[in-house]
């Protein structure tokens, strides 16, 4: 099965415009592309208007159909800065069936000098895209662009999110009749705000009336240059929601103040600190230890493992996002170098046959060559820089981190405080304020809303205590570098994983142990994971091993935090014993449509059990966590962020009986 869009195909015309020739048509105005953007989407949803009247600290959001070569955008973008309030953020979400390639991209977006600062940032972020939802932080997080890459009729339905204006965009409606369909008109009617407007370039009869039977109003005007007519609009108001589970829909965003306590200072903290105060919130983080990342996020390198389905699961998807997240934050906030990351590349070698054969089907699905590509093991040998002995899957773009290093970064943002040795025993809701309470019932700190990012201690706290959060042990051993073993250029994984030196040490991991909580490290995990090096690479075992005596190897010990299904739970907190009362007739028949509202504990959140991935789930976790309590648009498929919702269990506990 492809899963994947290909990209698009392209031919330029003598004076440089791109064209599509799978679709026979332009993909903007031969006269002036920059002038008809400026007059078909951004005056005739009236943005000038409406941006200059935002209040501070507003977010507005745009819903496009077709990003094609981001002009709309960029354009969109640059009116932004100059007429709304410097608090105020975009969130910008277009679909796109066929991704520009980087490089047709880089030369689209050259015909537009006076774009040039906003595409430069743009294109700073964008590779050749994988398919699936692609989530961009620019402008320091003023603005956000997420792409939805396949086809809208896909993707649109899993979308949560409150569009103030349409793009409607796509090629004419003759070159490209499957986009054009009610289905597209129904579902821009589900996702509008109130008095939501619509633009778009065509007039043609058929768009128009599907649009008024979606319910927007609709009238023509005068199309831009040569052309004569264009439609634009309004929706009076939304349709009426069809049913959805109350427990998986918005809790009240918290108004007033903007103040968050963060719990804990791992990967998860720190990301959701970091996406929080991007967003101008005043964050006080709380850890335990007298530094942060102490714990699991301790580790000196970690790697960073996309390991992908064939099947499109959700885990498959939310790690497919949250990697490609990953990769964009790291380049933009924490220079390679210093011992702080590498993008060397991470050869995930096969184990036996039937995991060849899951990579071999991967491989089949269309994902750009710069994403990953099968290897055969002279090529994984070949980058490796020392002979391996399976062949496998290589993701270019990826390599190793030092977590701390990141959380550090993270951690930078002047509106995040760090409070250290300061150990959370409650959270108590009093005033309208959360209370992180110490041993002696003193308060902490305290602010509008909590997010409990505490890994399996989250269960110490009575609101999240009934989630099925559990540790395991694990243990890294750090080998010297010997002359061969600095051959090593990439990152090799089976069952075990080995990353190139790092101040010449090679780090070696990791150890599953599910019968004990310590983290004093064993000499016998020492050699457990020197067996998983021997399946790695082993001329590497052997230039490695002799030297080592198990005993005096260093090593580092530390508790994953995983759940039942190995997805995290990120999102909103629900009263346990109040969910149990409200929906027991789930427990009789699962299949009930209870209308009764989700009691939330008003403004506290869950970021944990992101078990053995935290270095690639935690930074998209952060803005999830940060879309849910803003009311802002998700950065995953509604069905993806359901997966990871802490209220799952709750209802899986109500279903199966407890
Ligand atoms: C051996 C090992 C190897 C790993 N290798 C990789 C890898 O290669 N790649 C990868 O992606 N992931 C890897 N992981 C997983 C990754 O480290 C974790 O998923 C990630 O660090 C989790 O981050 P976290 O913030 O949820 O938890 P943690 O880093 O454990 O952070 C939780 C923080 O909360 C603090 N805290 C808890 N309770 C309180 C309280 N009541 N008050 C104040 N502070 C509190 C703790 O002190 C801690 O600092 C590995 C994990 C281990 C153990
Ligand atoms: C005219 S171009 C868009 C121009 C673009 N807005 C810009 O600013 O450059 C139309 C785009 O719609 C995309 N498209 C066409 N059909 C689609 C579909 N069914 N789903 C998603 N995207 C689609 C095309 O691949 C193309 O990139």
């Amino acid at each position: 099965m492809k899963t994947s869009p290909s990209f698009a195909e392209l031919s330029w015309s003598d004076d440089g415009q791109p064209f599509s020739t799978h679709f026979g048509d332009v993909y903007f105005s031969r006269e002036s592309g920059l002038d008809e953007t400026r007059h078909v989407f951004l005056q005739h949803n009236e943005l000038d208007q409406r941006w200059a009247a935002l209040p501070p600290g507003a977010s507005f959001c745009i819903g496009e159909t077709g990003f094609g070569t981001g002009l709309n955008f960029l354009c969109a973008w640059q009116r932004w800065e100059q007429l709304a309030p410097a608090d105020a953020r975009l969130h910008f979400i277009s679909s796109e069936k066929y991704p520009l390639s980087s490089q047709d991209m880089h030369r689209a977006l050259a015909l537009w000098p006076e774009l040039q600062p906003w595409a430069e940032q743009l294109l700073a972020q964008y590779s050749d895209l994988a398919p699936g939802w692609q989530q961009f932080s620019l402008a320091a997080g003023r603005v956000t662009l997420t792409l939805l890459v396949g086809d809208l009729l896909d993707t649109l339905p899993q979308l949560d999110a409150p569009i103030d204006a349409w793009f409607l965009d796509g090629f004419a409606p003759a070159k490209n009749p499957d986009m054009w369909q009610p289905a597209l008109y129904q579902q821009m009617a589900r996702l509008s705000r109130a008095s939501a407007t619509v633009a778009t370039f065509t007039s043609v009869g058929d768009v128009r009336r599907g649009l008024q039977a979606a319910g927007f109003d609709m009238r023509k005007v005068k199309g831009y240059g040569r052309k004569r007519e264009m439609l634009c609009g309004r929706l009076p108001s939304p349709p009426q929601a069809t049913w959805t589970p109350p427990w998986y829909q918005r809790p009240d965003t918290p108004s007033g103040e903007r103040s968050a306590l963060v719990v804990g200072s791992g990967l998860a903290g720190c990301s959701t600190a970091f996406a929080l105060a991007r967003r101008g919130w005043q964050v006080t983080v709380i850890e335990r230890h007298a530094t942060a990342a102490a714990e699991a996020s301790g580790n000196t390198q970690g790697i960073l493992y996309c390991k992908l389905s064939p099947h499109q699961t959700p885990l498959s998807r939310f790690v497919q996002a949250s990697y490609a997240y990953c990769l964009r934050l790291l380049h933009d906030l924490l220079p390679q170098g210093d011992g702080n990351w590498a993008a060397c590349g991470v050869l995930q070698l096969s184990t036996d046959d039937k995991e060849r054969q899951r990579q071999l089907a991967l491989a089949d699905q269309g994902y750009p060559h710069s994403f990953l590509h099968s290897v055969d093991v002279e090529q994984a040998s070949a980058l490796a820089g020392v002979a391996v002995q399976q062949p496998g899957l290589f993701f270019p773009g990826a390599g190793w981190v030092n977590p701390p290093s990141l959380c550090r970064a993270l951690l930078q943002h002047p509106n995040i405080r760090l409070l250290t040795n300061s150990d959370a025993l409650q959270l108590q809701q009093r005033d309208q304020h959360w209370h992180a309470l110490d041993a002696r019932d003193q308060t902490i700190a305290s602010a509008s809303v909590a997010v409990i990012c505490s890994a399996a201690d989250s269960q110490r706290f009575e609101q999240s205590s009934q989630l099925p959060l559990k540790a395991i042990r694990g243990q890294i051993t750090e080998l010297p570098a010997t002359a061969h073993s600095r051959h090593l250029r990439t990152v090799l994984c089976a069952e075990g994983y080995i990353s190139p030196a790092r101040h010449d040490r090679h780090h070696l991991g990791a150890s599953f142990r599910f019968d004990r909580l310590d983290t004093e490290p064993s000499a016998e995990e020492n050699l457990s994971n020197l067996a998983l090096l021997d399946k790695l690479s082993p001329a590497l075992a052997v230039a490695l091993q002799p030297q080592q005596d198990p005993q005096a190897l260093a090593a580092r010990a530390a508790l994953r935090c995983t759940s039942p299904d190995y997805l995290p739970l990120i999102g909103p907190l629900a009263d346990a014993q109040a969910f149990d009362s409200d929906y027991a007739v789930l427990g009789k028949d699962a299949s009930k449509q209870p209308q009764t509202p989700t009691r939330w504990y008003p403004g506290l959140y869950i970021n944990a059990g992101h078990g053995s991935r935290g270095l690639v789930s935690c930074p998209l976790s952060g803005e999830l966590i940060a879309a849910w309590i803003g009311g802002e648009p998700l950065p995953l498929p509604r069905d993806v962020a359901c997966a990871v919702h802490p209220n799952r269990f709750l209802l899986r506990q109500l279903i199966r009986g407890r």
